[in-house]
């Protein structure tokens, strides 16, 4: 038997509950100069409640367009997306996109607690101005911006201002955070720092977290389980159960030999789908 398990022969995680998401033979095709182009055609999958479920596949093939379909920014142009079970039909309120460029959802001209404060327009409850001032203040403590409330973006580090992205994404206790690349701009440390962040929110707080990345070892280290993609039209090529335990430390878990065998196994079918694409030297 592999030493690698299939995510449906993966043992049932204790965290997980019934599918939140499912995408149901979903087709989307594109019009580019002129030509039809299809980037699915007829994906389906099921994502548990409390995944951290992340994307990974060459590039192009049609990961941020999947977490699009999944959010409702795009429509599929066949098939359907469920999200409890509802079809998806336009931005889906209980699930927020994060960004891959933070630069350009920050608002310079607002302090780090106005722009987490932004983000409860699309809170579910009416808050009084003292529960408002409370949650924001409890968010940008959750991503480690205490003492920084009053400072403007262009004071912040990059990693910095994607924590404030993400304080915003969360203050509306959103059931699904859909991160697009979050991390692609910070340098080594930083992105590790806040891969941390992240498995620590989503520890922390009952929250589903779709990921996009082209780093497999950074699915590795934080998923609970990866859907690699094949190039246009993309298929589902492998579906892994990443059975590493949580709470997963930066040097421990990269260390273990577990953890390279299931990087190893993502990053050579992805890199030999992406040589294939550059089959010219000149590339
Ligand atoms: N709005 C769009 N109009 C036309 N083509 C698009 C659009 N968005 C994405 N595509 C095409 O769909 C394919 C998948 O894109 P994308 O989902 O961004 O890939 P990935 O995130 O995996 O790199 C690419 O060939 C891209 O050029
Ligand atoms: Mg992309």
């Amino acid at each position: 038997m592999s030493e690698i398990a299939t995510a449906s022969a993966g043992a049932v995680d204790p965290r997980l509950g019934p599918p939140i998401i499912e995408v149901r033979q979903a087709v989307k095709r594109f019009t580019v100069n002129g030509q039809p182009m299809t980037v699915f055609d007829g994906l389906s999958c099921s994502i548990e409640q409390g995944s951290f479920l992340s994307i990974v596949g060459p590039s192009g093939c049609g990961k941020s367009t999947l977490l699009k379909l999944i959010s409702g920014l795009e429509p599929a142009t066949d098939g359907e997306i469920l999200f409890n079970g509802n079809r998806v039909d336009g931005p889906a309120s209980g699930m927020i996109y994060v960004f891959q460029q933070y630069t350009k959802s920050i608002f310079p001209w607002r302090t780090v607690i106005e722009n987490v404060a932004f983000g409860l327009q699309s809170h579910r409850k009416k808050l009084s101005a003292k529960e408002a001032d409370d949650l924001c203040r409890h968010y940008v403590k959750l991503v480690g911006l205490e003492g920084y409330e009053n400072f403007y973006p262009y004071q912040l580090s990059g990693g910095m201002q994607q924590r404030v992205v993400i304080a915003r994404a969360l203050i509306c206790e959103p059931e699904v955070l859909l991160m697009d690349e979050p991390f692609s701009a910070v340098d080594a440390l930083t992105r590790a720092i806040l891969q941390e962040l992240v498995l620590k929110i989503w520890q922390t707080i009952p929250v589903t977290i779709l990921f996009v990345t082209h780093d497999v070892e950074e699915a590795v280290f934080l998923s609970n389980r990866i859907i690699s993609l094949s190039k246009a039209p993309a298929r589902i090529n492998d579906d892994v159960s990443i059975d590493l335990a949580y709470p997963r430390d930066q040097i421990a878990t990269r260390g273990q030999d577990h953890f390279h065998a299931l990087s190893q196994r993502l990053f050579s079918s992805i890199f030999l789908q992406e040589k294939a694409g550059h089959a010219d030297p000149q590339v």
